[in-house]
This record gives structure tokens, sequence and C-alpha cells, in this order.
């Protein structure tokens, strides 16, 4: 059988890959801190998986970790654009220093292949659209210089120890059990949870900003298309992992409207620091290497996750109710 190791496990990308893997009938291990991920997103899969609350920070924890895995799905992470922007340090940390100790670990237990969680964020600002994996990343927060370190770090572990890596750039990955309670939340689920709480969202900047929002179901398929794929069309390389397809800000809140049922406008205020206006992909070195093609549209995947936060406010309500 073969083993999986998840590193943040206990977030919404980790935890949607842990389910995936199970449901291909192979065998799972997990890192997580609880730093940002959170215990109930392993609700109904924690028997099934070998868990280890730890931080990748720890070197011995995770030797231990890489001890008979196959392959490493790394995405365990500070995954704020604001929060780096705050804490430059502790984002470096953890995005920096325990990817290379994910990546020491395991090229020390020999493990098959590690599959990175990159980011969008590498590319920066500039005027080109869409974004390619050839063109020279130019990074504006510390984020983004974090998350682009981790990518050199994979392809040199490759280069130099011959250990097999993968580097996907995710373009905002959203779908269920992303935390909304965070100032640090990705847009999506901020504005879900608030709108369904008849809460105002608030737009940073003029609504015109754009991003490439993924499901979370395609980000799982490329991370699993990345490990069985032949070694000498992916590893030691970068793939966008997106739909090619970007939404504004301000077309998002529309469509968000019609689904939660939300009647108020939104507040706007200034950009945030370290924010790229757009954000689109060109995706097909994934189409043509790792055979991805995006499967959930935007509308509909908006649809299932609004009516996943739904049940949850319901579910919650009902305990609170009950509990009076
Ligand atoms: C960035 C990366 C993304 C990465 C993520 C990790 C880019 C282009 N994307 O996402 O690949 O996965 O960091 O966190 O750099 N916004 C609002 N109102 C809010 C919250 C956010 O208007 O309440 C705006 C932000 O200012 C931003 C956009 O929505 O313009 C998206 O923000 P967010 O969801 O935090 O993700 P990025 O920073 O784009």
């Amino acid at each position: 059988m073969t083993t999986y190791l998840i590193t943040g496990i206990a977030g919404f990308i980790g935890s949607a890959l842990a389910r995936a893997v199970l449901a291909q009938g192979d065998k799972v291990r997990g890192v997580d801190n609880f730093s940002t991920g959170r215990p109930e997103n392993l609700d109904g899969i924690r028997d099934l998986i070998d868990f280890r609350e730890t931080d990748i920070l720890d070197l011995d924890a995770m030797n231990h970790a890489c001890c008979g895995v196959d392959y490493v799905l790394h995405q365990a992470a500070i995954a704020s654009v604001p929060k780096s922007v705050l804490e430059p340090l502790g984002n470096n940390r953890t995005n920096v220093d325990g990817t290379l100790n994910v990546l020491v670990a395991a090229r020390d237990a020999r493990v098959k292949r590690v599959v990175y969680a990159a980011s969008s964020s590498a590319y920066g600002d500039g005027p080109i659209q869409p974004k390619h994996e050839d063109m020279s990343p130019d990074p504006i927060s510390p984020y983004a210089v974090s998350k682009l370190a981790g990518e050199y770090y994979m392809v040199s572990f490759y280069r130099c120890y011959r250990l097999e890596t993968v580097c996907l750039r995710y373009f905002n990955i959203f779908g269920p059990r992303q935390d909304p309670t965070s100032p640090y939340s990705g847009v999506l689920a901020k504005f879900i949870s608030q709108m369904l709480s008849g809460e105002r969202p608030t737009i940073f900047g003029d609504g015109e900003t754009s991003r490439d929002f993924t499901h979370v179901d395609d980000a799982v398929r490329a991370n699993l298309l990345a490990c069985k794929a032949p070694a000498e069309q992916v590893v030691g390389r970068v793939f966008n992992v997106a739909t090619g397809c970007p939404t504004t800000l301000k077309d998002t809140f529309r469509v968000l409207k019609k689904l939660t049922g939300y009647c108020g406008d939104p507040r706007y205020e200034s950009e945030r620091a370290g924010d790229v206006k757009h954000s689109r992909a060109d995706i097909s070195n994934a189409e043509k290497h790792l055979g991805y093609k995006p499967g959930v549209d935007f509308e509909q995947g908006l649809k299932k996750t609004v009516q996943w936060y739904r049940t949850q406010m319901e579910r919650a309500g009902q305990e609170l109710a009950a509990g009076d």
C-alpha cells in the first residue's frame, strides 16, 4: 500500500487531500500544529489516519514522520499575505525553515517524491497576463518571497540530491473547511460567512481586483497527478494550478449575493499592503505535463461552498439551541 505524508493536514487543503488519498485506498499520515489548521477538519477521518500533532520546525519529528513514506504533500504554511507583512519573521520560519526541514527529512528517508504547495503570489504585480511559469518571479510580500524560496529549495533538492520534487503554484484555492474566522482568512471564506450572517463585507481596493479562484477539488487532483506523472516531465519543475478564468471581487460579490441572499452593499477600503491587482494563470503546462484539467466551474464551486457553510452554521445554531 502507498503511504502519503500530508503536512498541514488539518488545513482545508490538507484535509481535502487526506480524504482523497483515503478514497483511493492508500494510507495517510499527517502532521499539523493546529496554528491555523483546525481539529474539526479531521472529523470523520481522524481514526483512519496516522495523525501526529507536531510542527514542521521540529526536525526529529519530521524525520520520524517521513519514515516509510512514499509521497509527501507539503501543505503546511502560514498562508497569508497581510500576516506576513505584520510578522515577516514568523512567516519566514514556518514557510522557509519549515519547508527545508521537510525536504531534509524526505531526502534522508528516501521518499519517492515531494509535492509542494507553491503560490501564485510569486509572480507579483507585473502587467503581463496570464502568468506563465517561464516568467521571472517578482514577489512583493514577505509571504510571496517565502513561498518562492520554498520553490527554489524544492528545485535545488532535485538538482543536488535527486530527490524528486514538484511545485504547484496554487491560485487562490477555495472550498469547504476554509477558515473564515481570522482577519487573514481567504476572501471567499470571509465573504461567504459574513454574508450568510448578514454582516457587511469589505472590498479592499476598487473592486476591479481579479483572482483566478480555484476550487479545492482541482488542487487535490493536481497533487495526485503530480505524484504519479512521469518523472522526466515533472520533477524539478513548477506548474500553475488554476482555472485560467479570473473573476473580479465586484463580480464575486454579485454572485455571492445571489447565492447567500445577502441584500446589502459592500464597504470599500483602500488596498492592502502587499496585494497584487490581477492574477490569472496560463495552465497549459499543467495540462500538458500533469494531465490536469480544471473540473469545477467557479459558480458551481461557489454554490457548493456556500451550501457547506450554510449547513455548518445551521448545525452550530441547532447545537446552541439544544444546549439552552
Ligand atoms: C495570496 C496568493 C494566493 C495564496 C494566498 C494565501 C496572490 C495573487 N495570491 O492570495 O496564491 O494562496 O495569498 O493566503 O498573491 N480582500 C478583500 N476583502 C477581504 C479580504 C480580502 O477585498 O475581506 C481582497 C484582498 O485585498 C485581495 C483579494 O481579496 O485583493 C484576495 O485576497 P486573499 O483571499 O487574502 O488572497 P490573496 O492575497 O490574493
